[in-house]
C-alpha cells in the first residue's frame, strides 16, 4: 500500500539479491524504518521481538529465512536446522509451520547446489501469493460490506469494528481484515472502522490507526473495552478480525480479547467475521481452545508502554508499580459459534467442519 507517494510492501528482497528489507513496525506510527536483514538469527531475532509481525507475514518472512539459510549450507540437515530455530520463534501463528513446511518440501527432492537460487524464488512467489489471497479476500469481504450499505438510510455509514492489526502491515500487502475495508472506500462505500486499541502491545493505537489514516479511511480509536458498549447502543454493523490460527472446527484463534468481541457481538446480533487466507487454517487441529498452543510474552509489555514523547523521542513508560506481577497471554480462541462467517479465498465459509470442507473439498 502507500506511505506517501510510494507504494510499499512488507517485506522485500534487498538489491543484493541476498538480503531482504522489511519495515520495522516496532517504530510505527512515529516513525517510518525499513531495516535490512542479512542472517538467519536476524531473521529469528525480527520475528520474535516482532520488526514483523501478524500471521501471514510471520510466515513470508520465514521463508526468506530459510532462503537465507541455504547460502551457507543447502543440505537436508541445514534445512532442518533451520526449519527449528524459525519454528520455535513465535508458536501460536501456523502461517509460521505452513511456510517453513513449504519450503522445506519443495527444497528436499532438488540437487544441493540449486537450492539456494530456487529458495529465494519459491519466497518470492510465497509473498506474491499472499498479496493475491488477500485481494481475493477482499472482494468476498466486500459483497458482505455492500449488502449492509444496501440496507442502509442514504448518507449513514456501514460501521465496523475490528481488534488488532490484520492490516496490509500483518501481510505482504492489503491486509486481510483491511482488505474488503480498503476496496470498499475504494468503491465509494461510505464505511467507518471503530478500532480497538489492542493492549498490551497497541497494534490497533499504532499500526491500524496508521494504516487507515495513511489510506483516508474515516476511523475512531475506541479502547479495547468500549466495544460492547458500541454495539448495545446499536453503533457497529459488524466485526472483522483475523486470525493466527483456525481450527478444522472454525475456532478462530487471534489477538487476545477477540473471544470478549465476539462475545460482545453475539448477545447484541451483530455479524462477527474473520478473514483469513488458507494457510492460516491448521487442518490438523479440531478443538481451538484445547489444541492451539497460546503464546505467553513478557509481562514487560503490561506493565511498560511505549508513545512519543513530548520532546518527539520514542519513550517507554512504566504505567504500573515496580515489581508488579503481569500476565500476557497474546492470543485467545474464539468458538466457530460465535463467528457469522469465515472470509477466505474461495468465498465465505460457515465456521464449521462442513463450511470448510465445502471450500476446500481437496482437504477432506
Ligand atoms: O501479535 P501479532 O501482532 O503478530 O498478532 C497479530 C494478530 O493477531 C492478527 O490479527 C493476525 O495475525 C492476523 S493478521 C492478517
Amino acid at each position: 500500500m502507500k506511505v506517501g507517494d510510494r507504494h510499499y510492501h512488507t517485506i522485500w528482497l534487498n538489491e543484493d539479491g541476498r538480503s531482504v528489507d522489511i519495515i520495522d513496525q516496532r517504530w510505527l506510527p512515529h516513525e517510518f524504518r525499513i531495516e535490512t536483514v542479512r542472517t538467519v538469527d536476524g531473521i529469528a531475532v525480527a520475528i520474535r521481538d516482532m520488526w514483523v509481525r501478524g500471521a501471514p507475514l510471520i510466515g513470508v518472512t520465514a521463508a526468506y529465512g530459510v532462503a537465507i539459510a541455504m547460502l551457507d549450507d543447502a543440505s537436508d540437515a541445514a534445512i532442518d536446522t533451520v526449519w527449528e530455530k524459525l519454528h520455535e520463534t513465535r508458536p501460536t501463528a501456523i502461517n509460521l509451520r505452513w511456510a517453513l513446511d513449504e519450503m522445506r518440501a519443495f527444497l528436499r527432492p532438488m540437487p544441493i547446489a540449486d537450492r539456494a537460487e530456487a529458495a529465494y524464488l519459491r519466497a518470492a512467489e510465497i509473498a506474491e501469493e499472499d498479496v493475491q489471497l488477500n485481494r481475493n479476500i477482499g472482494m468476498n469481504g466486500l459483497a458482505i460490506i455492500k449488502e449492509i450499505a444496501a440496507r442502509k438510510k442514504p448518507g449513514e455509514v456501514v460501521n465496523i469494528l475490528t481488534h488488532c492489526n490484520a492490516g496490509w502491515l500483518a501481510t505482504v500487502d492489503y491486509g486481510t481484515a483491511t482488505a474488503p475495508i480498503y476496496l470498499a472506500t475504494e468503491e465509494g462505500i461510505a464505511v467507518h472502522v471503530y478500532v480497538d486499541e489492542t493492549r498490551p502491545r497497541n497494534q490497533g493505537a499504532q499500526l491500524t490507526a496508521w494504516e487507515l489514516n495513511n489510506h483516508g479511511v474515516p476511523h475512531t480509536l475506541i479502547v479495547d473495552n468500549a466495544g460492547g458498549h458500541l454495539m448495545q447502543h446499536g453503533m457497529v454493523d459488524m466485526v472483522i478480525v483475523g486470525t493466527d490460527r483456525t481450527t478444522a472446527n472454525g475456532d478462530v484463534c487471534n489477538k487476545i480479547g477477540t473471544y470478549l468481541k465476539a462475545l460482545a457481538a453475539k448477545d447484541n446480533n451483530v455479524p462477527f467475521y474473520v478473514a483469513l487466507p488458507s494457510p492460516t487454517i491448521d487442518w490438523t487441529v479440531k478443538d481451538g481452545v484445547k489444541e492451539i498452543p497460546i503464546e505467553e510474552r513478557s509481562g514487560d509489555e503490561v506493565t511498560f508502554v511505549q508513545g512519543r514523547a513530548a520532546d518527539g523521542k520514542i519513550a517507554v513508560v512504566r504505567i504500573s508499580p515496580e515489581g508488579t506481577n503481569a500476565a500476557n497471554p497474546a492470543f485467545d480462541v474464539t468458538p466457530a459459534r460465535l463467528i457469522t462467517g469465515l472470509i477466505t479465498e474461495r468465498g465465505v465459509a460457515k465456521a464449521s467442519p462442513e463450511g470448510l470442507k465445502a471450500l476446500f473439498p481437496e482437504r477432506t
